[in-house]
């Protein structure tokens, strides 16, 4: 992977491809790898940019605690650094967090923003006291249960399951701990996103056991294009690559 130094940490990323500029930001708690199966399909399309964000993968973690408005600031020194002034983005579930922070902090360097298996609201205030507990718990005992407990909760496909199970067992403990907490204080975004005018994509699968649909979006942001995919789950560039590629291909 190609690495650079941001604020005294080292973020890794990958680029492949010709075309529009097109960030594609994993999840939680994973690394730029689950898009794998859909570079292939976009690299004609995209100038494709694929971080590994702050904590995962072969990016450093950080101990000091960090927002999202933080991930998104790396992400706008990663474009700083590749000379780009603007890209669309597509954030897959925590990567949509980012995503939509990257658009309210830059709105004039945001493209489009495809929301993959994502939400615009915040935590409920059971959810984020879930988070805390949790990150309290990996700290204490590491990370086997909650890998145990997503693999089954991402996806029924018994082939990516074991791809994600490997996966998550690879990511660091501080790099969960960090996103944790920075996902419990996120904002919502449905306002932003009424007031912005880039187009905005919600690929979802019709089997997602972790975020519903967010039909609110389309409901106020009439820009909106939403790709429904019936029978899959959390991991639809897994799960369904083709599709989420066709769809994805709407951002040029
Ligand atoms: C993810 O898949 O990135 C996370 O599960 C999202 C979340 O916990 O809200």
């Amino acid at each position: 992977m190609k690495k650079f130094t941001v604020n005294q940490h080292i973020l890794a990323y990958e680029r492949h491809g010709h075309g529009e500029p097109l960030v594609l930001i994993h999840g939680f708690p994973l690394d730029h790898t689950i898009w794998d199966e859909v570079v292939p399909l976009l690299q004609d399309d995209f100038d494709l940019i694929l971080p590994d964000l702050r904590g995962f993968g072969e990016s450093d973690a950080v101990d000091t605690p960090y927002t999202m408005d933080d991930l998104a600031a790396d992400l706008a020194s990663l474009l700083d650094h590749l000379g780009l002034e603007a890209a669309s983005l597509a954030g897959h579930s925590m990567g949509g967090y980012v995503a939509l922070a990257f658009a309210d902090a830059y709105p004039q360097r945001t493209r489009g923003l495809a929301l993959v298996s994502s939400q615009a609201a915040a935590d409920a205030p059971d959810r984020k006291a879930g988070r805390y507990a949790q990150a309290h718990k990996i700290a204490e005992e590491g990370i086997g249960e909650t890998v145990a407990a997503m693999t089954v909760k991402l996806t029924a496909d018994e082939r990516v399951q074991k791809i994600v199970h490997d996966l998550m067992r690879k990511q660091k403990p501080a790099g969960y701990i960090g996103t944790l907490k920075a996902m419990a204080e996120r904002t919502e975004k449905l306002s932003m996103l009424e007031r912005t005018s880039f187009p905005v994509l919600i690929v979802h699968g019709g089997a997602d056991g972790l975020i519903p649909l967010p039909r609110e979006i389309p409901l106020n942001v009439t820009r909106t294009r939403v790709v429904e995919l019936a029978g899959v789950g959390h991991m639809p560039m897994m799960e369904s690559a083709r599709e989420v590629a066709d769809a994805l291909k709407s951002l040029k």
